[in-house]
């Protein structure tokens, strides 16, 4: 099918901005350039500008902060969705939305096609594609830096400056840079090679911990059924909280993280990331939890949090399992309500106090001082009939063994 009218996704780097007017050559066909507003500053300073130079017929930035916190980060936050361990995933968790993005520009603007600017390696492509398939499986996908022409980065420098694209920013970067709200990615350049440490220069956004302030700061988060609601005995909205936390934590060097990760594709990928915000939410989330949850709930959800954090970063937000996992996390949040209080010192976070109104942790049972309401003796039983099949198995199986040994020396 030749497409007539394209929607792309356009962020104004180097391979959306040459995609533009390689699809609008290529195709000869009418160029929507869209870009969500998820909170990459300095990316969207004269974007518009940029996007009508290139060829676009039209340029729409849509403001999606708040939904993108209100519907994303704080799912992923309620589920405790962090990717093999360490990366709380600010970049796989904007794909679901930007694709919704992308086929509601594309239904309205009437366009048959959207175009993306992800790479054939990368996981981006597929949490684009698989969303839009789903969303709107009539829209036909193309994804230009899979198939174009050009073998390197230079070669697309070049096509760029033949064409009067500006690309000063993008040749003196050696980074390649994806930033919202929720946190920022560093990779290439010399972070492809694992043995070498991130150079100071990688660092967007934190302070060095070694250069932090050398006194700490306390913070005190309250939160209303796992969302994140008063900071400081603020009430705050969600934007304005996340680029609280994010200024706060960046400061004291909070956030920083150098992950080997393993891609949707099959790759291992070295890459850094930054999230002040992300990391002290999810600690403090994770602490009123222990605090609250039964212990069944939780050690049955951090299955769910870890099957979770799978599925957002392999792209499959938009499914029947996602849905029914969440509606499991969030009947785990109904008493998720309390305020955590930490301290951030030189890139560490310490816990200082813990309360909420539905805290299970009772001070008579816990005690090892006066005041102990425990009844242990119950523990002697309670042992006895826990413990009783596995007594009676060694029992049986040594027996056995024992026989078995008497036959072996008989017949020696
Ligand atoms: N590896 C991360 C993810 O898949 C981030 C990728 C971001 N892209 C970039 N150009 N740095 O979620």
């Amino acid at each position: 099918m030749k497409p007539r009218k394209i929607v792309v996704a356009y962020s104004g780097g180097l391979d959306t901005s040459v995609m533009v007017k390689w699809l609008s050559e290529k195709y000869d066909a009418e160029i929507i350039a869209v870009t969500g507003d998820l909170g990459q500053k300095t990316e969207l300073i004269g974007l518009r500008e940029k996007a009508l130079e290139t060829g676009a017929s039209k340029v729409r930035i849509i403001d999606l902060k708040e939904e993108f916190i209100k519907q994303y980060v704080w799912s992923a936050l309620k589920a405790g969705a962090i990717y093999e361990g360490e990366y709380p995933m600010a970049c796989s968790i904007g794909r679901p939305l930007l694709a919704k993005m992308l086929v509601d520009v594309a239904l309205e603007e009437g366009a048959d096609t959207i175009a993306h600017g992800a790479t054939g390696k990368g996981n981006d492509q597929v949490r684009f594609e698989v969303a839009i398939q789903t969303l709107a499986p009539h829209l036909n996908i193309l994804a230009p830096v899979r198939e174009w022409e050009f073998k390197s980065r230079e070669e697309e420098i070049d096509y760029a400056i033949k064409h009067n694209i500006p690309v000063q920013a993008t040749k003196n970067n050696p980074y390649s840079i994806d930033e919202n709200i929720f946190g920022i990615s560093v990779e290439c350049g010399i972070l492809e090679d694992p043995t070498e440490t991130p150079p100071d220069d990688a660092w967007q956004i934190t302070v060095d911990p070694r250069n932090a302030p050398d006194y700490p700061v306390n913070l005190s988060i309250s939160f209303d059924k796992g969302i994140p609601v008063i900071l400081n005995s603020h009430e705050m909205p969600p934007v304005e909280l996340i680029k609280k936390l994010n200024e706060i934590g960046a400061m004291h060097g909070i956030g920083r993280l150098d992950i080997i990760e393993n891609r949707v594709v099959g790759i291992k990928s070295r890459e850094i990331y930054e999230a002040p915000a992300a990391v002290i939410l999810h600690k403090a989330h994770h602490e009123l939890e222990k605090l609250i949850l039964d212990k069944d709930t939780f050690r049955y959800k951090q299955n769910v949090s870890n099957k979770i954090a799978n599925m957002i970063y392999d792209g499959l937000w938009f499914t029947p399992l996602f849905e029914s996992l969440m509606a499991f996390v969030d009947s785990t949040q109904k008493y998720i309500s309390g305020e955590i209080t930490l301290q951030l010192y030189k890139g560490n976070i310490t816990v200082l106090s813990r309360q909420s109104v539905f805290s299970l942790y009772n001070e008579e049972l816990a005690t090892y001082a006066e005041g102990d309401k425990f009844d242990h003796s119950a523990a002697k039983g309670f042992i006895h009939l826990y413990g009783l099949q596995f007594k009676t198995l060694s029992t049986v199986r040594n027996t056995k063994k024992a026989v078995k040994n008497i036959n072996e020396t008989v017949s020696l």
